[in-house]
């Protein structure tokens, strides 16, 4: 068995993208600029977004953030969108979700300048993705598909389960496990809260890609052996040996399926730093104006 290093992966990445920036900057070019929305004080919230202009450092970005307490109006963050869709010097930005109760996510994803959109959530951007052509990815599926071409795992044939149709990551996670390319070329199941024979359907799977945010649901009984095993979940459970008062619990029974495969994404440390990574890569091309002028 192997264990993915999504930490590691992520920080080589990283540097990847910092000496790219570098060059950029010498050779007179425009620092990539990414800035963020955060709306009130959701503990997982925030420590995404710190994360997420820690990143940003790493690479040599220019980050903003522009935070607003949880009873502003839908309008107020609609008007904050529209500013930097026209502010020439961002590049990039990301609108922090959830949102408050009060206010529409999809009426505020869909204000965004799809050319912006580095999240990935426009539906000008999911509808490209789903046709193949040149788009922002949504940061989590793109991280996902960055592990198979670092760690030399074969896609092509293979099948593939996607346990969860969220529209970020579930359904984007199967479009590009089933696309014409390398990684890719998988045959896919989604599976979901309405699916029968779950049990029987993952054990005939060669990849796994748990993203149902339900603890421990992958067991060892749903595993072939040597299968890959990718774990998206990452729900907080009370822990009070903890100084927080809480871990980070993936979809997978980690101590019983790791034995049986071939490949396995810890929580955390596997999918999660991979995710930040996507949105630094999808700010660089943006600040390289790669997909849209
Ligand atoms: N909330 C959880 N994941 C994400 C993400 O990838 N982007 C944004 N904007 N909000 C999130």
């Amino acid at each position: 068995m192997t264990l993915i290093d999504g930490k590691a992966t992520a920080a080589a990445i990283k540097a990847e993208i910092a000496e790219e920036v570098k060059q950029i900057v010498e050779a007179g070019g425009k620092r990539p600029h990414l800035a963020a929305i955060l709306v009130g004080h959701d503990g997982g919230s925030e420590t995404y977004v710190k994360n997420k202009v820690l990143a940003c450092e790493a690479c040599g970005f220019k980050s903003t953030l522009l935070r607003f307490e949880d009873d502003i109006t839908e309008e107020f963050l609609l008007e904050q969108v529209d500013k930097l869709n026209k502010d020439a010097d961002v590049d990039g930005f990301i609108v922090q979700l959830p949102l408050p109760k009060h206010i529409s996510e999809q009426k505020v994803i869909e204000a965004i300048d799809y050319k912006k959109d580095v999240d990935g959530f426009h539906p000008i951007n999911v509808g490209r993705m789903s046709i193949g052509l040149p788009c922002y990815i949504s940061a989590t599926p793109n991280g996902i598909m960055d592990l198979p071409a670092r760690y030399n795992i074969e896609t092509k044939g293979k099948r593939c389960v996607v346990l969860g149709r969220s529209n970020i990551v579930g359904k984007p996670m199967a479009q590009l496990m089933m696309q014409k390319r390398t990684p890719g070329d998988a045959t896919v199941t989604v599976l979901h809260s309405h699916s029968e024979n779950i049990k029987e359907i993952c054990r005939e799977a060669d990849i796994i890609i748990a993203a149902l945010g339900q603890p421990n649901f992958v067991t060892a009984d749903m595993v072939k052996k040597g299968a890959v095993i990718i774990d998206v979940g990452t729900t907080r459970v009370p822990d009070a040996t903890r100084k927080t008062g809480f871990r980070l619990n993936g979809d997978v029974k980690f101590d019983e399926v790791a034995p049986l495969c071939s490949y396995i994404t810890p929580v955390p440390g596997g999918v999660g730093p991979m995710t930040i990574c996507s949105l630094m890569k999808n700010t660089l091309s943006a600040g390289k104006k790669e997909f849209y002028k």
